[in-house]
């Protein structure tokens, strides 16, 4: 049985993209995936909430209904779950076969979208991903937007999932201001991409940067 909080095994590479809503990230995580598996790499692209079939079933509790559905505890727990059993059944396995894992959004969302959106409740988030994740990425792309375009973008593509966008252009800009904040206080595993040039421009700039900032631990 796997004991909290993991530990690293295996010689696989654990990426991580961040950013506001509308921020380009998916986009982002699906090219950088296309372009590694191009070049020979195993990779497994995968996502938060989600990932795996049980924290799937969370997202749509999290992500659907009423956006005051949950108490902002409740919701700390949920994401948190999530993210136990995306690890335990699809990140820690595949870097376990030594394999790349990209996973669009992961702790640094839950410390950001949880740990500000309503008070103060970071010290709870830590705690709670010390306890029972432990787990951080070699590398994570944040992708930096202005939060104007990002929602805008965000709230064009009318899904059922907008429990976040449906707070407004004031959140997502504290949410940009944290996730900034974030890259500068962890900075030997963050990169900050600008989000507003093209699409090619900037897979081409994460490609550079991951090439630049893990030299030797990949190829292509
Ligand atoms: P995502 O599917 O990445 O949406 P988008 O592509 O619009 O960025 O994320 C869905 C929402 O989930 C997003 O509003 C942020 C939120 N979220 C949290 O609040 N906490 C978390 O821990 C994670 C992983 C996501």
């Amino acid at each position: 049985m796997t004991r909290p909080p993991f530990e690293r095994s295996g010689s696989g590479l654990f990426l991580t993209f961040e950013g506001i809503d509308g921020s380009g990230k998916s986009t982002q995580a699906r090219r950088l995936a296309e372009s590694l598996r191009a070049a020979g790499h195993e990779v497994v692209l995968t996502r938060e909430p989600g990932g795996s079939p049980g924290a799937e079933q969370i997202r749509a509790l999290v992500l659907e209904g009423e956006p005051d559905r949950w108490s902002a505890e409740t919701e700390i727990l949920l994401f948190t779950a999530a993210r136990r059993d995306h690890v335990e059944r699809t990140i820690q396995p595949a870097l376990a076969a030594g394999k790349i894992v990209i996973s669009d959004r992961f702790a640094d969302s839950t410390r950001m979208y949880q740990g500000q959106s309503r008070g103060d409740l970071r010290d709870l988030v830590d705690r709670l991903h010390d306890l029972m994740i432990g787990l951080e990425p070699d590398l994570t792309f944040l992708i930096d937007m202005d939060p104007e375009i990002g929602l805008s973008r965000a709230l064009s593509r009318q899904t059922s999932e907008e429990r976040f966008e449906a707070f407004g252009a004031d959140l997502q800009a504290r949410m940009r201001a944290g996730f900034l904040d974030l890259a500068r206080a962890a900075s030997d595993r963050f990169v900050t991409i600008a989000g507003d040039a093209d699409v090619d421009t900037t897979a081409a700039a994460i490609r550079t940067a991951l090439a630049a900032h893990l030299p030797g631990r990949f190829h292509g």
